[in-house]
């Protein structure tokens, strides 16, 4: 519970300067991870840790988007953007824990997670409940920093990483293949060297 608590800390901290800080570093990943996802209209879409919501507004019209935060500092910052007019899908934003998710087996056509998923406590509960609540078949796609070998002196720094709300460095390939999902496309997106990784659930 202790991450949990400290990674609320953090965003509450980082929310009023994470659209200047954090988005132009991922705004090219964001782009791409909603384009790969290719949700029609109709479809229904989970993002998990969606933050100040910068992803939402790539989501076509017609598109229904159920989008998830722990932080209310960063969901009010979502709210804002929403409101704007600034988002053409119909987005519903939810505080929820992304280890404990309030919705039905299968309920979603996809699922997404962008920069969050390395943030989690525990990734591998997380995508766990993805696949739960996402249909057989669906695509799930991740978009996160990565290190392709993060050495010891990186993983030593894991600890930091994570009560900072920075996230920590693992083999994400690997874990997503653990948890049974297809890897059908693996690409390098944004300066910072950020992974794009296009997975399907099993059929
Ligand atoms: C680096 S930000 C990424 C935000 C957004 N997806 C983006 O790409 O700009 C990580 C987000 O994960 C959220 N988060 C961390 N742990 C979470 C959890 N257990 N459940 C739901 N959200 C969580 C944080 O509150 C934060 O908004």
């Amino acid at each position: 519970m202790a991450a949990r608590k400290d990674t609320n800390i953090a965003y509450k901290i980082y929310a009023p300067v994470y659209d200047r800080v954090f988005a132009p570093s991922f705004a090219e990943g964001h782009t791409r991870m909603v384009e790969a996802l290719d949700a029609q209209p109709g479809e229904r879409v989970l993002e998990v840790g969606v933050g100040t919501g910068i992803s939402l507004r790539h989501y076509v019209a017609g598109v229904r988007v159920d989008a998830l935060d722990f932080s209310a500092a960063m969901l009010k910052k979502a709210r804002k953007r929403i409101d704007k007019g600034e988002v053409a899908a119909e987005v519903t934003l939810h505080q929820m824990d992304a280890h404990k998710l309030e919705f039905n087996d299968d309920t979603f056509d996809h699922a997404v997670v962008a920069h969050a998923i390395a943030v989690v406590a525990e990734p591998e509960v997380v995508l766990r409940e993805m696949m739960r609540v996402t249909q057989p078949g669906g695509k799930l796609v991740v978009v996160n920093h990565y290190k392709d070998d993060p050495g010891k002196l990186w993983r030593a720094w894991n600890p930091v990483r994570r009560k900072l709300g920075l996230g920590q460095h693992f083999d994400l390939p690997e874990l997503l293949q653990a948890c049974g999902l297809e890897i059908v496309s693996d690409n390098i997106v944004n300066r910072i060297k950020s992974r794009l990784i296009v997975t399907r659930l099993p059929a």
